[in-house]
């Protein structure tokens, strides 16, 4: 059992959680900068003002992804940087950071891998409604064919938005994460119906704007049911395809009409008089060719199946392994999530994100010692690489996170990188998760 040769391995990270220089060369503000400066709203008041300051060290951090040996990485663009108020003037120096950084990783034999919009709003566009806003879906369309006209002469692979159940719920219903809303049912599904828009806006746009045939997609959260034995198996796709209850931690509310071209029924009894007038022209326009399905999966839940074929949560035993977030160890999730994706939506899956945050630290002897980094992702791997022989389309694997960074309402408390970071100095320490990292990329995972 071995992966395809042509298997995508990667590293990814965001453009807020590592670059800083916020306030440099032009950049406008994101919803982000406002959020840090929120008290209470971030750990310990972190920022994300300087991070890793990857924006003065992009060069290094390349040379980074060298050392583990990925052939492609995965990187958001900071509208704010890109279009300081979010539409109209576009900052030449902000789109020259990326320019550069796509041809670093290219000369590096590294693939660049672009999400257009990971969480950091522009300020400016928040003023006038944000998400809220219908408008939103053109201004996320104009960015879109700025960015993708510039780059797409050399970047093949494009995602839209990453996980909209998280600045969704977290942002906007939970008041968590930006913009820290706490906005009733129905604004939140007008909210999502807006951000569907602007995807596919967005893919429009990108397919308009491309130089050259490019592969496009979006990177979701996807949420895991996944059965405790094998007779609950269906149950397990039931819950894992379904929405159960009021809220937008789900897969297919986000992803049937973007697939599919129409809201899942169970999601519109669910959410009954809170859903909002929808256009039938909106669903042609949200449902546009995709390329890929991107998840991002860091667990799962395990069910079972009651005495109705209905899936039922199963309780952890005390002691259940987690990770220094406290999220469970769940291997199988790995297997599940992409089986059930690709079963329902027929597209190539990649893994746009997976990994752990640790308690690490540089020990005496100057080294990053990891181990269950590394028996972490070699029990989600071994799983991974089931899914491909039973037939999943997987594509990729990238892993969260190239280096430790800001991890949003958590800020530098939760470590997730194969690199260490010293927020203090900047120093940058391989842990030995990346070198082992690097052993299986070489072994296309034989060794695993
Ligand atoms: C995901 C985010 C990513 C990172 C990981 C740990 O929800 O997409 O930016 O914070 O979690």
């Amino acid at each position: 059992m071995s992966f395809p040769p042509d298997f995508v391995w990667g590293v990814a990270a965001s453009a807020y959680q590592i670059e800083g220089a916020a306030a440099v060369d032009g950049r406008g503000p994101s919803i982000w900068d406002t959020f840090c400066r929120t008290p209470g709203a971030v750990f310990q008041g972190h920022t994300g003002d300087v991070a890793c300051d990857h924006y003065h060290r992009a060069a290094e951090d390349v040379g980074l992804i060298g050392e583990i040996g990925a052939r492609a990485y995965r990187l958001s663009i900071a509208w704010p940087r890109v279009m300081p108020d979010g539409v109209g003037r576009v900052n030449a120096k902000g789109l020259a950071f990326y320019d550069r950084l796509v041809d670093r990783l290219l000369a590096a034999g590294v693939e660049p891998y672009v999400t257009l919009f990971h969480w950091d709003y522009p300020e400016a566009l928040y003023h006038r409604g944000g998400w809220l806003n219908r408008e939103s879906a053109d201004w996320f369309a104009e960015y879109t064919h700025g960015v993708v006209g510039a780059l797409s002469d050399r970047v093949t692979h494009w995602m839209t938005l990453n996980e909209p159940q998280v600045f969704l719920k977290f942002g906007h219903a939970d008041g968590t994460n930006a913009p820290g809303l706490k906005l009733p049912l129905a604004e939140q599904l007008l909210a999502t119906h807006h951000v569907l828009l602007a995807h596919g806006r967005g893919m429009q746009a990108l397919r308009a704007a491309a130089r050259r045939p490019v592969k496009a997609g979006w990177a979701c959260v996807c949420v895991v049911k996944y059965p405790r034995t094998p007779a609950d198996v269906d149950a397990a796709r039931a819950g894992t395809c379904g929405v159960a209850e009021p809220n937008l931690w789900n897969n297919t509310w986000h992803n049937d009409p973007v697939f599919r071209g129409e809201y899942p029924a169970d999601g519109l009894r669910v959410f009954g008089g809170a859903m909002p007038k929808v256009d039938d022209a909106d669903m042609g326009i949200i449902r546009q060719p995709m390329d890929f399905l991107g998840v991002n999966i860091y667990e799962g839940q395990p069910v079972r199946a009651d005495e109705h074929g209905a899936p039922v949560a199963c309780v952890r035993p005390a002691g259940y392994p987690t990770t220094a977030f406290h999220w469970p160890v769940e291997p199988e999730s790995l297997y599940w999530g992409p089986r059930f994706m690709h079963e329902r939506y027929g597209v190539p899956v990649y893994i746009t994100e997976n990994g752990l945050s640790n308690t690490d630290w540089v020990s005496l002897d100057g080294q990053v010692h990891d181990p269950q980094r590394i028996d972490f992702t070699r029990r989600y791997l071994l799983a991974l690489r089931r899914a491909r022989a039973d037939g999943v389309d997987v594509r990729g694997y990238f892993h969260w996170s190239l280096m430790d960074n800001f991890e949003w309402s958590a800020g530098y408390r939760e470590r997730f990188g194969l690199v260490h970071v010293d927020f203090g100095t900047q120093a940058r320490t391989l842990k030995d998760s990346a070198r082992w990292y690097r052993t299986v990329i070489e072994r296309n995972g034989e060794n695993l």
